[in-house]
């Protein structure tokens, strides 16, 4: 089967879509599938062969032609963060085309990639949150109001983004309009959040031969202020897995990350960050394509799970041909 690994994307996340989609590339399986990256970019739709040589992608049917050879392909491994990946763009288009990919459908994936949404819908089943007020470009604030509401030290989220690009923890009021001006740059939409003083715990459940498999809980401790794109990508925090937690705290942290993934129809791939705060865990948000580069939460946790990146990998392609 010709697989596409789809990486890259339009958003700041673009060059660690690169890294997760080259790390699915090495570990796919060669005996049963032929994998081509292909990149989604600004300027370009290209697929790439072994030897990286680049082959224009035809918008039409998403095929591409190799040399005289026309190449169709039978499953996408969507490995893009952010826009139009991880928020269901590209994934309405492979609706449309017909083609199966490794992700939730392309709704579930939009409302996912929106902070706000995504708590709005979990607190309707008892999921437990942070204080937020949300904000639209241009919409007039009063910073006292937001204060009033979420307090002090606070996070500042673009709506819509990943890898912590644009967010800011706010210590003072006199720091709020810099914190905006930053997540603006991200996205028209801004989430603030009141701080939770807790441990953080990133949790991967994963569709795995046909049922539903929380992998090994991740514990982050941060070196830095909290777990921002230093923390996360350049060796900046500890991530302890399994979290040292008792068992009964892991056994809620899982009975409410397989309910987030139920609640929010969830496919395949999800990883969900939590704030315990005295052993209830608070949501944060939903990652419907996690990473998977070297640094990556998701691939330490399959390890930890005895799964290899071939079978994980392999495993999603199968779930996506059922
Ligand atoms: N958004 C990054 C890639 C992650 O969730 O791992
Ligand atoms: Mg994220």
């Amino acid at each position: 089967k010709n697989i596409a690994i789809v990486m890259g994307g339009y958003s700041s996340e673009v060059n660690i879509s690169l890294k997760s989609g080259n790390v699915v590339y090495k570990h796919l399986d060669r005996e049963k599938y032929m994998p081509f990256r292909v990149h989604i970019l600004k300027e370009k739709w290209v697929a790439l062969d072994d030897a990286n040589n680049e082959y224009p992608i035809d918008k039409n049917d998403f095929s591409f032609l190799m040399d005289v050879k026309l190449i169709k392909f039978d499953v996408v491994f969507n490995a893009i963060h952010g826009n139009p990946g991880e928020n269901g763009v590209l994934l309405a288009y492979f609706d449309l085309l017909g083609i199966r990919y490794t992700s939730a459908p392309f709704y579930q994936m939009a409302l996912t990639f929106n902070k706000r949404d995504t708590l709005s819908v979990l607190k309707q089943y008892g999921i437990q949150t942070a204080k937020s007020v949300f904000l639209n470009k241009g919409d007039v604030i009063n910073i006292d109001e937001i204060i009033d509401k979420v307090g002090l030290p606070c996070f500042v989220k673009p709506n819509n983004a990943g890898s912590s690009y644009g967010i800011s923890k706010v210590y003072e009021k006199t720091a709020m309009l810099a914190a905006l001006e930053k997540a603006y740059k991200e996205d028209a939409e801004i989430l603030i959040e009141s701080f939770l003083d807790g441990t953080e715990v990133s949790v991967g459940v994963i569709q795995y031969q046909n049922a539903l498999k929380v992998l090994p809980i991740t514990e982050i401790v941060s070196e830095n202020d909290f777990f921002d794109y230093e923390a996360k990508y350049e060796g900046k925090s500890q991530e302890i897995t399994p979290a040292r937690i008792s068992s009964k705290v892991q056994e809620r942290v899982e009975e409410v990350a397989k309910k987030v993934y139920k609640v929010l129809n969830m496919k395949g791939f999800s990883r969900s960050e939590y704030i315990l705060v005295n052993d209830e865990p608070f949501f944060l948000e939903m990652n419907t394509v996690p990473g998977m580069t070297e640094e990556s939460i998701l691939p330490q946790q399959a390890a930890a799970a005895g799964i290899s990146l071939k079978e994980l990998f392999d495993n999603a392609i199968q779930m996506a041909l059922n």
